[in-house]
């Protein structure tokens, strides 16, 4: 391999490698406890970090996750995260939980994060949770999915589509971990027929092999 080349080829080696790393910066301190005022600030790694000689123990420390959320809704679920917004200690660590309620038929509906690799574990009920491949070369997209119980764990693989649905008589919890303090949701329904401004009818009308009534009547919805 001649200089031009080799000089080349770790430039792409260099890019490649930078390009591929999704996960959030490693922490550059012990901690970062996240304030809200910038003016209190010293180091920055996530969000804005308190003076460390300020951390308090309760920085450190959340109440509350015992108590269900309100499944009274449309989808018949709630999600309870808990990040540096409500949690400021975790700011900069790279990772982020939620817990989460299904009501009996109900469903935490398809959505993806694009930012974190989900780790599950069935605290109450009888889930059926799943994941969806990237297309594959068949041009098909393979379904991971399966009955959970309690003790159970579940790994939804950063970016990939999934749900999990109360298939039991009994309300179901889940509490789940994610390798970033800030996962983001994308929720599929919602993103597709609910984006703000609308995506064209005559787009959703060929990628979803439907009658354009039927897409602006999907339109119509609130989507959770
Ligand atoms: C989830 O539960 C909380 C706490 O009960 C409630 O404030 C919130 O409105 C619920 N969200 C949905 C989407 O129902």
């Amino acid at each position: 391999m001649g200089t031009r080349h080799f000089l080349a080829f770790i430039v792409f080696v260099t890019l490649s490698s930078y390009v591929a790393n999704a996960t959030d910066p490693n922490q550059l301190q012990d901690f970062c406890v996240a304030i809200n005022d910038p003016k209190d600030a010293l180091f920055v790694n996530g969000l804005f970090c308190k003076n460390p000689m300020a951390v308090k123990v309760d920085d450190f420390h959340f109440q509350g996750l015992d108590k269900p959320g309100n499944t009274d809704n449309q989808v018949g679920s709630n999600v309870t995260r808990v990040t540096p917004a409500n949690l400021p200690g975790l700011n900069t660590l790279g990772l982020s939980l939620a817990r989460i309620d299904v009501a009996p038929y109900g469903v935490n509906t398809p959505h993806h994060h694009p930012r974190a690799t989900e780790v599950l574990t069935v605290l109450e009920g009888t889930f059926y949770a799943g994941f969806v491949t990237t297309n594959q070369p068949n041009g098909k997209n393979k379904l991971f999915a399966k009955i959970l119980h309690k003790g159970d764990v579940f790994i939804f693989p950063q970016g990939l589509i999934h749900f999990e649905s109360n298939v039991g008589k009994t309300p179901a919890v889940a509490l789940s971990a994610f390798t970033s303090q800030n996962p983001g949701v994308v929720t599929t329904a919602a993103a597709t027929f609910g984006a703000d401004t609308s995506i064209s009818v005559d787009v959703l009308t060929r990628a979803f092999q439907l009658d354009a009534n039927v897409v602006k009547n999907l339109q119509t919805r609130t989507f959770e």
